[in-house]
């Protein structure tokens, strides 16, 4: 757990109480994967399940290194295969709206925006949501 939020703190801008991970890890351990290369954790993602019928990715970050390589994706993807065995329809997440490379690789994963959120960070920075539907 500790290269995890290590990780965390080294990729994404926002900052989570270190505690805030275990807590994800126990409501839906599935929904936390790694990527482990030569004994380092060098990316992660954190989904939950929100209701049913719903999901949400709240984290994603893969080291600065290892970026562009398909992490990210297979990540990303593994996640939306957890939520679809659970026959979840949709899964939503927040991006800051500056965050160009980030929203660029959620859509090529099918999520679009359905929403624009003001000051959604504690710095100030908007977020958009974007959906993926899952449902056929
Ligand atoms: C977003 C992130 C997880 C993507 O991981 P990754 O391993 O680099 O992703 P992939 O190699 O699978 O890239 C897939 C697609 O993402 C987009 N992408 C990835 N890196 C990019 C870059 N440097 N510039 C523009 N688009 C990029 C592209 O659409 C790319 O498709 P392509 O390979 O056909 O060009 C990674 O950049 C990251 O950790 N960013 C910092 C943390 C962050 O912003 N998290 C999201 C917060 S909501």
């Amino acid at each position: 757990m500790f290269y995890v939020i290590k990780l965390a703190s080294e990729t994404l801008t926002e900052r989570y109480n270190p505690s805030l991970f275990s807590y994800f890890y126990e409501i839906f351990p599935d929904g936390f994967i790694v990527v482990e290369y030569n004994g380092r954790i060098i990316g992660f993602i954190i989904g939950v399940l929100t209701s049913p019928h719903s999901g949400r990715i709240l984290m994603i970050g893969v080291s600065p290194k290892h970026r562009g390589k398909g992490m990210g994706s297979r990540l990303i993807e593994e996640l939306l295969q957890e939520f679809i065995n659970r026959n979840i329809s949709y899964v939503d997440l927040e991006v800051s709206t500056d965050n160009e490379k980030a929203i660029s690789f959620y859509h090529k994963h099918g999520f679009r925006i359905i929403d624009h959120i003001k000051q959604f960070y504690q710095d100030g920075r908007d977020a958009y949501v974007m959906r993926r539907l899952l449902s056929l």
